[in-house]
């Protein structure tokens, strides 16, 4: 009888050990098996805003990351620890000081994404998010929520500056080498948002509607490029509808593309905002809900309860956020060090920033000579513009000015220009901070003041005391609002243009040269009067190290090496999107319908564009529209130009029988001085079938620094599949056989030599018909 007793105290033991698995990595099943329905509807869920709230049920201070965006949940009972996920993208985004403690959690300030994707330098880029995802890592986070790779659709978008280009392979392959980048220190990513996040007008709630040609070609390209040669951690689902279903809540586009076609096998996260539909969203596979609040795991109890979340969707879900988990250093129990190396990596920054810069103009003036002290004007000279605003703000020690640059390339500043210029930006600021309206949207970051109005004595005067001028023009924008097409944001104030033409009289008239430096993030209006200054720096947005950046490529320090990854249209609305998009809505983020209602045509056009916004320009984005349709251009996706000049020659094709294309040509740095040169592969299709742009981008390369006189042969394949367009019709991707030609460019518009090839079979990839629109979008044509 005592042994009877003992056994079966044994066996209850036993069961209940294994009721009560501890996760490891090799036990997932197990541990699914053994979670009630409300653990595994709480680990669906994320732990709220921050990630002092679900974390701190159980987790010490010291796991606690304070500014992190979010948590998943723990549960301990299983060993399942929280995990934390913080913004992203340029840079890791936390609170510099906590309470109680004298030490500081700064993190490097990295160029934003599109100085990232106008180095077309996939190896800098992976070196850059390699650092950064190291600060990830030794700051206890688990997910950056990054990078952000929405297509610039239209250049007003107030959330660009993130994104990389309005081309989607660009786009894609600097997602990937990002995601690459990052998660080489075995922590994650989540690429956003997904998908069609164009515009941040009633970004909560706006309708993209999209034919699915330019859908799968454009919008969900880059994504698709980067899924595939990344393999990113997790994705997040953006807040808008993509024809007519939120795309949290889209089964088509979170499990039959996004899984089935393209193979992704990581967790989906959604942008953080509880939206109803929380049992479309489970059904959808979107694992987890950010920021997660209790509501939500209600919702999918009662969900699985009423059998509108099956027992085997559930579990799906469930079993992927435990492989999710357990890749994290949560998981593993890091002992991070709360201690990056952020000398070293203000260094790497530093180094690498030129590179993103693009050369707009330069009659000669560029690099600096005998210069010995500048007349330095701008805000943005004293006051840089490091990054935007919003959750892509960075908390960064310092940022370098442009003052700080000269000075650190032995090269003074006139001292009264900048006093005066010091307290202008004070007083400024502390007025812009007192009255900050609502809408200036999500603004986590600074305004950009704007300029001062200095008289042509004053210019004078100092005209006789410096060698040069220097003119920084600053624009900044970021979430929660869209930027405007007018003076201050897309074109210049007139004060800008006041001082931009009284520096040209004054210097000129005494044979001394202007230059404008831009430090935006994003594209402004540069025609009118691009002719002024002797030479445009286009500098971005480039981090905290951008002033000294900027001053190494005025001084020749360093050679800008950057080209445009978008086109700098001649006026706005030369766009086909601007048709179509809400520009000049002021409001942001909050929208007041009614109010908008009662104006005239062009307020009751916005009111459509705020509550759906039809992609009626279809594939016609960027530079396929303008080379396409012939349309003159500011500057024209792919330019940039150097200190140096680069000679093409000798360009080869060939193609093997799978229809891989292996394009080689050899560039030779013909002028003084040493410099990279990125080489842009556009291919052009055979005549006959669907309607295709004149050419598009396919492949490119960026040369290692060559001396004068030194030469490289650069190699780029593309394969079948790369060539594809989407053919709605058969809903297959095809690539038809045929006669192609590859165009080798320094820009878009700037073919320095073709070779052509051809293709014996056609080829096709068929895809599931999904995402189609309500209706066929009517849209533009442009051939
Ligand atoms: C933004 C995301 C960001 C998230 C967390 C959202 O409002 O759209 O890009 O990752 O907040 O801060």
């Amino acid at each position: 009888m005592k042994k009877f007793f003992l056994l079966t105290a044994a066996l209850l033991c036993t069961v209940a050990v294994f009721a009560q698995p501890k996760l490891k990595r090799n036990n997932l099943d197990d541990v699914v098996k053994a979670m009630t329905l409300e653990e595994k509807a709480t680990l669906l869920v994320g732990g709220g805003w921050g990630s002092m709230t679900a974390g701190s049920m159980t987790a010490s201070s010291e796991t606690l990351v304070s500014g992190a965006a979010g948590t998943t949940r723990p549960i301990e009972r299983l060993g399942i620890p929280m995990t934390v996920v913080a913004d992203g993208p340029a840079g890791l985004r936390i609170n510099p000081t906590r309470q109680g403690t004298d030490k500081t959690f700064y993190c490097t300030g990295f160029p934003v994404g599109t100085v990232l994707a106008s180095t077309w330098n996939m190896p800098l880029v992976e070196k850059l998010t390699t650092a950064m995802g190291n600060e990830v890592k030794e700051y206890g986070v688990d997910v950056l929520l990054a990078p952000g790779q929405n297509l610039h659709r239209n250049p007003l978008c107030g959330r660009n500056f993130e994104y990389f280009s309005e081309d989607p392979f660009l786009s894609g392959k600097t997602s990937a080498a990002y995601v690459r980048g990052v998660q080489s220190n075995g922590v994650g990513v989540s690429i956003k948002h997904f998908a069609a996040n164009s515009q941040e007008v009633n970004r909560q709630q706006n309708d993209s509607r999209i034919n699915v040609r330019a859908l799968r070609e454009l919008y969900l390209k880059g994504f698709e490029i980067a899924v595939r040669e990344s393999d990113p951690w997790t994705v997040m689902s953006s807040y808008n509808k993509l024809n007519g279903t939120f795309t949290q809540q889209s089964h088509e586009l979170l499990t039959t593309v996004l899984r089935d076609e393209w193979g992704f096998n990581g967790i989906v996260m959604t942008d953080w905002g509880n939206k109803e539909g929380t049992v479309a969203a489970v059904n959808a596979g979107n694992d987890l809900m950010e920021p997660g609040m209790d509501n939500e795991i209600q919702r999918i109890i009662a969900g699985v309860k009423d059998g509108s979340i099956s027992q085997e969707q559930l579990d799906l879900n469930v079993r992927r956020m435990l492989e999710y988990i357990v890749r994290t250093p949560r998981f593993a129990g890091y002992k991070f060090s709360n201690k990056p190396d952020l000398k070293a990596h203000a260094e790497l920054v530093h180094a690498a920033t030129a590179e993103g810069f693009v050369l707009l103009e330069n009659n000669g003036a560029l690099p600096l000579k005998d210069v010995k002290k500048v007349a330095l004007y701008g805000t943005g000279s004293y006051d840089f513009i490091a990054g935007g605003t919003g959750s892509g703000n960075v908390n960064k020690a310092y940022v370098r000015n442009v003052a700080e640059g000269f000075k650190a390339n032995g090269i003074e500043v006139d001292a009264d220009i900048q006093r005066w210029y010091e307290q202008f930006i004070a007083l400024k600021k502390t007025e812009l901070r007192n009255n900050a309206e609502g809408g200036l949207g999500i603004l986590l970051g600074d305004p950009v003041v704007p300029e001062m109005t200095i008289s042509r004595s004053f210019i004078e005067r100092k005209q006789a005391q410096t060698d040069v001028a220097v003119f920084t023009i600053s624009r900044n924008a970021g979430e929660g609002d869209d930027r405007k097409a007018a003076d201050g944001d897309w074109t210049l104030t007139g004060n800008e243009r006041e001082l931009i033409q009284t520096l040209a009289d004054v210097y000129h008239a005494n044979g001394k040269k202007l230059i404008v430096v831009l430090n935006i993030g994003g594209v402004i209006e540069t025609a009118s009067w691009k002719h002024i200054p002797d030479a445009i720096l286009l500098a971005w947005t480039p981090g905290q190290e951008g002033g000294l950046a900027v001053a190494d490529a005025l001084t020749g320090v360093a050679n800008p090496s950057g080209k445009l990854p978008m086109t700098f249209p001649i006026s706005y609305l030369d766009i086909p999107s601007s048709y179509n998009f809400p520009f000049n809505y002021k409001g942001g983020n909050s929208i007041d319908l009614a109010a908008l209602m009662g104006g005239g045509n062009r307020r009751r056009q916005m009111v459509k564009d705020i509550d759906y916004t039809n992609y009626a320009e279809g594939i016609w984005v960027g530079y396929r529209y303008f080379a396409t349709a012939g349309k003159p251009v500011s500057y024209p996706f792919g330019y940039g130009l150097s200190y140096t000049t680069f000679a093409y020659s000798k360009p080869v094709v060939k193609v093997d029988k799978s229809g891989k294309v292996t394009a080689t040509i050899t560039v030779t740095n013909t002028g003084s001085v040493a410099g990279k040169e990125v080489v842009e592969l556009y291919v052009s299709a055979p005549d006959g079938g669907l309607v295709k742009p004149v050419y598009e981008l396919k492949g490119f390369a960026k040369t290692k620094e060559l001396k004068p006189g030194a030469s490289e042969t650069v190699t780029v394949t593309i394969d079948p599949y790369t060539l594809a367009s989407f053919n709605e019709a058969t809903s297959a991707w095809e690539t038809p056989a045929g006669n192609y030609t590859v165009h080798f460019g320094a820009s878009s518009a700037d073919i320095r030599a073709t070779a052509p090839f051809k293709l014996a079979k056609p080829q096709s990839w068929p895809v599931h018909k999904v995402l189609l629109p309500a209706e066929p979008v009517k849209e533009i044509s442009v051939k």
